[in-house]
């Protein structure tokens, strides 16, 4: 028992001493395979396109793509996950460029899987906000309101041209009432009952998701609230897991991660299927913003990050550092 004013009977410090010491005690540790890249492809453009908001990250070309691409299974990188930009005359209420088959982000996955084929898990976004005039994730109705089911019948053709251009994981990010259910029948009745779902499950209604919106070109007014999840609440997390593992999610992903590492614990302890963490465009841009004033120390930012987002209980994070980390790790 100690008393004050004699010497400490337990030392922690003893375990800091050297960077061998607490590098041989380190629970946690990050491995490049555990992180997926997210990549955005544009179409119609000649060069890769900067995105203001995001120091670092651009909207690719095909070419450029492929060339991320294999850099990224060059550093050992786990997965990448693809975001389309269509051409702004090509959308439209329903979203339809998402559809097509000959879709930018249909022929982005079949060169990106010629390219690498199975050295990197390719993955897809699911979602329609890419694609609609109204920026919405779903279709709406004659009120204006996101549909709910008619989005669904979207999702499960999308989930057929994406799983068709050959993609390894469809990644449905538009929080739909039963769209993972939809989509596993979708690709079981297509022939793809290999193509595994990664279930956006506690999605939630961020304003960290800003740079995205530029990444996009999306033309959203408005908010997703009726549809993405309030911040304030972290039960209807575990209803929203409940619900994917019964359709069927093959991984289940918290969104945004650093404010929500609550939730991601929560829903890592509660589950027998792998769990992702996306570290978003707002983390991304604040760090990059922070570190280009001279604020803070970049580098050691992401990795502690990435090492607390790993700690609360993420399997995969995605992250647009994945390359550049995975080369240091
Ligand atoms: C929806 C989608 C979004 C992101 C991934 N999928 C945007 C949104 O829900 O508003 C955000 C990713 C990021 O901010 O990095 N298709």
């Amino acid at each position: 028992m100690s008393t004050y004013g004699t010497f400490p009977g337990s030392r922690p410090r003893r375990l800091r001493t050297t960077p061998a010491m607490r590098r041989m005690v380190a629970e946690t540790r990050l491995h490049p395979a555990e992180l997926i890249l997210p990549a955005f492809v544009r179409e119609g453009i000649g060069e890769p396109v900067p995105i203001a908001a995001m120091p670092g990250v651009v909207q690719h070309t095909l070419d450029t793509l492929r060339k991320a691409a294999v850099e990224a299974v060059a550093a050992g990188v786990g997965g990448i996950m693809l975001f389309g930009v269509p051409e702004d005359a090509k959308k439209d209420a329903l979203g339809s460029a998402g559809t097509d088959p000959d879709g930018i982000l249909q022929e982005a996955v079949r060169q990106v899987r010629a390219e690498v084929g199975d050295e990197l898990v390719v993955m897809s976004d699911l979602c329609l906000d890419e694609y609609t005039d109204h920026g919405h994730c779903g279709v709406l109705d004659a009120a204006g309101r996101v549909d709910n089911d008619a989005t669904l019948e979207r999702y499960a053709e999308m989930a057929q041209v994406q799983a068709d251009a050959g993609v390894h994981v469809v990644g449905p990010s538009g929080m739909m009432d039963g769209q993972v259910g939809v989509i596993r029948d979708a690709l079981d009745q297509t022939g793809h009952e290999d193509v595994a779902v990664l279930a956006y499950t506690a999605k939630y209604s961020s304003a960290f998701y800003g740079p995205f919106r530029e990444a996009v070109g999306s033309s959203l007014k408005g908010d997703r609230k009726t549809y993405q999840q309030d911040p304030a609440n972290a039960r209807e997390a575990l209803r929203e897991l409940a619900l994917d593992l019964a359709e069927g999610a093959d991984m289940v992903m918290v969104k945004p991660a650093l404010p929500y590492l609550d939730i991601l614990a929560k829903v890592a302890e509660s589950v027998a299927v792998p769990v992702a963490a996306y570290q978003i465009s707002g983390e991304y841009a604040m760090i990059e913003a922070a570190a280009a004033n001279g604020w803070i120390d970049r580098d050691k930012a992401i990795m502690e990050t990435l090492t607390g987002i790993r700690r609360a209980g993420a399997n995969m994070i995605l992250t647009y550092w994945a390359t550049e980390v995975a080369r240091q790790l």
